[in-house]
């Protein structure tokens, strides 16, 4: 891959935002330029293989399932983390047996597990890290519960680095490009504490009954104008090097997973930012992790050759969402009542109570024995299925659920 170099750094306390890199080539010949890194495909496979791409999803079309899976590059682990129905015309069934089915033809590693199993919250429970519980001990809703679920299985299985892919994608090939994207940003990292997000191209709508190649959702353009004005206001430089927030097709390494907090549902990546600025950020003193801090965290902001395609949710949710990131920074350590003031502006009628409201924050998972963990699921959860590789076909790690049902659901498909 022929990867542009950030032109500029912003260094914030121990943080670095490298500036925004757009792809030159996918497939690139081995040249090199001075605005350029070229990363054979070889070094980008070498990752690849230390990799788990976690899929979080909930009730979405089978058949983009299904293209997101086989776009993944196979050697990275997949884990899929479902938040489906399963009473009648049970979704999760279909979902389980198309990894089971792409396992037997492909024999790439793929585990999948549902987020409502009882055994997994008991797991959790066990596990020590009981902040993803509901008053029943299941886990509660939400993608970033899902996403952390599957961090911890990713780290069961000694991965380094752990990426995330949404379900909901038209185009197969984006994904690929996306996490060739992940591997490409971890080759040029200095530090073992990265994160790579990527940033759409295009995003394209249809306007008037044409296409239209849209560049920023209003989410975004939301969140990274407060997030900069965060760093701005804080260093008397304006900046606007930040332009992934919300960042939904991001990536870390397994050592930075261990070191962040988690906000929860739609929360998580606007919080990425804000949990590395009140722990690392310019200030701080007491570091939550003091070899993170002396090696510095860097994050990559990657554009993407392709235009991402996926399933318009809606005027509500975008609003859930724009409240969601807004909330986020106006609890953090470094907002001002400047800013607040602009955030209750700028939330208007959209804010159906007197202040914005604390989201639920998760805490490091640095504690749990995710090994003892994965086990633990693998013994018990009905809904735990690994698929490893090279396994012969039909045959799976572990996994519960009957021969007859597996036939079922894939008539159905
Ligand atoms: N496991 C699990 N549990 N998955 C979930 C849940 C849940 O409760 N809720 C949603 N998902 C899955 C969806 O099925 C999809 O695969 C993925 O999480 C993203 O959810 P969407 O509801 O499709 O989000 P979006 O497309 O509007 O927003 C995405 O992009 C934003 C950036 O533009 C998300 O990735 C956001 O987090 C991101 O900020």
């Amino acid at each position: 891959m022929l990867l542009e170099l950030p032109r500029r750094t912003e260094i914030f306390g121990s943080v670095k935002i490298h500036e925004m890199q757009r792809v030159l080539k996918i497939d690139s010949g081995g040249f090199t330029n001075p605005r350029a890194k070229d990363i054979p495909f070889d070094v980008i496979k070498d990752v690849l293989k230390r990799f788990a791409i976690i899929v979080p999803v909930k009730d979405e079309k089978i058949h983009l399932l299904d293209g997101v899976l086989r776009a993944i590059p196979f050697d990275c682990t997949v884990i899929v983390v479902s938040n489906s129905k399963r009473e009648a015309h049970d979704w999760y069934k279909l979902e389980r047996n198309l990894v089971k089915n792409l396992h037997e033809l492909a024999q790439q590693e793929l585990i999948i597990v549902h987020q409502k199993d009882p055994d997994l919250g008991f797991a959790l429970y066990e596990a020590g890290y009981d902040s993803l519980l509901d008053e029943n001990s299941v886990v509660r809703d939400g993608k970033a519960e899902g996403m952390i679920i599957g961090m911890l299985l990713a780290k069961a299985l000694g991965k380094e680095y752990i990426g995330f892919a949404d379900a909901d994608n038209y185009v197969p090939g984006s994904v690929r490009e996306y996490v060739i994207d992940y591997a490409a940003g971890f080759c040029m990292a200095e530090s073992p504490y990265s994160m790579v997000r990527l940033h759409w191209r295009y995003k394209p709508k249809v306007v008037a009954d044409k296409l239209y190649f849209k560049k920023w959702g209003r989410v975004s353009e939301t969140t990274n104008k407060y997030l900069n004005l965060l760093m701005s206001l804080h260093t008397g430089f304006e900046t606007r090097i930040l332009i992934t927030g919300n960042a939904g097709e991001h990536a870390l390494t397994t050592k930075l997973a261990d070191v962040l907090s988690y906000s929860t549902g739609y929360s998580i990546e606007p919080y990425h930012f804000i949990c590395l600025f009140d722990n690392f950020g310019p200030g701080v003193t007491e570091f939550v992790d003091l070899d993170a801090a002396t090696a510095g965290i860097e994050i990559f902001q990657i554009e993407t050759l392709n235009p991402h395609i996926h399933e318009e949710k809606g005027e509500i949710h975008i609003r859930n969402m724009l409240l969601d990131s807004l909330q986020t920074i106006y609890h953090s350590r470094l907002c001002t009542e400047y800013v607040r003031d602009k955030i209750l502006e700028e939330l208007g009628d959209m804010l159906e109570w007197e202040e914005p409201r604390q989201n639920r924050i998760m805490p490091s998972f640095a504690g749990v024995d995710a090994l003892q963990f994965e086990e633990q699921l693998a013994t018990t959860a009905e809904s735990y299925a690994r698929f490893q590789r090279g396994a012969l076909e039909g045959e799976e790690a572990s996994s519960s659920l009957s021969t007859s049902f597996e036939k079922e659901s894939t008539r159905t498909i």
